[in-house]
């Protein structure tokens, strides 16, 4: 069962409402219902408390529980309070192959959490997302609006470290990439056979 929280739209949001509604066709409003949702989420300290599902319904002429339906569905949507840094581990097959389940258990024994749990300084909420789009550089975190990739145990422990007292740490590859370049390989390891390999003295047929 959701939260209860008093919620109405700050001035500044209900410009933003107005000029994202005006991009729809007259009758088709509930299109906005997603960005509606997304700037009711971020007025309210990243999550979304009843009454705010109700605000967002109410603005678009929708029943709220069709804006709760779009709401529930979608992981980037928070139904219950989540800590001031929300970690979203991803655990689809590329980051999953590559340690994803090591990123959440060390978060886990670090904050002293299981997933979809905050720690006790409120400071961090765990929970683990399907695919979060970038996989070349799994595994991957999101961390409130950002993204970490390219991650261990090590250097996500010390993204949570540097967010925990103020710091801002570097997003992205946390190894170097340029984007999701490919790495820097071994070309003998991944070398293409010799087409010519039967024709070199020594190998030929007789
Ligand atoms: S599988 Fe993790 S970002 Fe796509």
């Amino acid at each position: 069962m959701m939260e209860t929280k008093k919620f109405e739209f700050s001035a500044e949001h209900k410009g933003k409402i107005e000029k994202i509604i005006q991009k729809y066709p007259a009758g088709r409003q509930a299109s906005a219902v997603l960005p509606l949702l997304d700037l009711a989420q971020r007025q309210a300290d990243g999550w979304l408390p009843a009454e705010a599902i109700e605000a967002v319904a109410k603005i678009l002429n929708m029943p709220p529980m069709r804006v709760y339906e779009v709401a529930s569905f979608y992981s980037m949507f928070n139904l219950k309070s989540v800590g001031k840094f929300h970690i979203q581990v991803c655990r689809t097959t590329p980051c999953w192959l590559r340690g994803s389940d090591e990123l959440t258990n060390s978060c886990q024994k670090k904050l002293g959490i299981s997933k979809g749990q905050t720690s006790k300084d409120g400071n961090f909420t765990l929970n683990e997302v399907e695919c979060l789009g970038a996989c070349a550089n799994a595994p991957v975190v999101q961390i409130n609006d950002d993204l970490y990739e390219d991650l261990t145990p090590e250097s996500l422990m010390k993204v949570m470290d540097q967010l925990a007292v103020g710091q801002k740490p570097k997003i992205g590859s946390q190894i170097g990439r340029q984007g999701s370049a490919p790495l820097a390989v071994d070309d003998s390891k991944t070398a293409l056979p010799d087409p010519l390999f039967n024709l070199k003295p020594g190998h030929q047929n007789s």
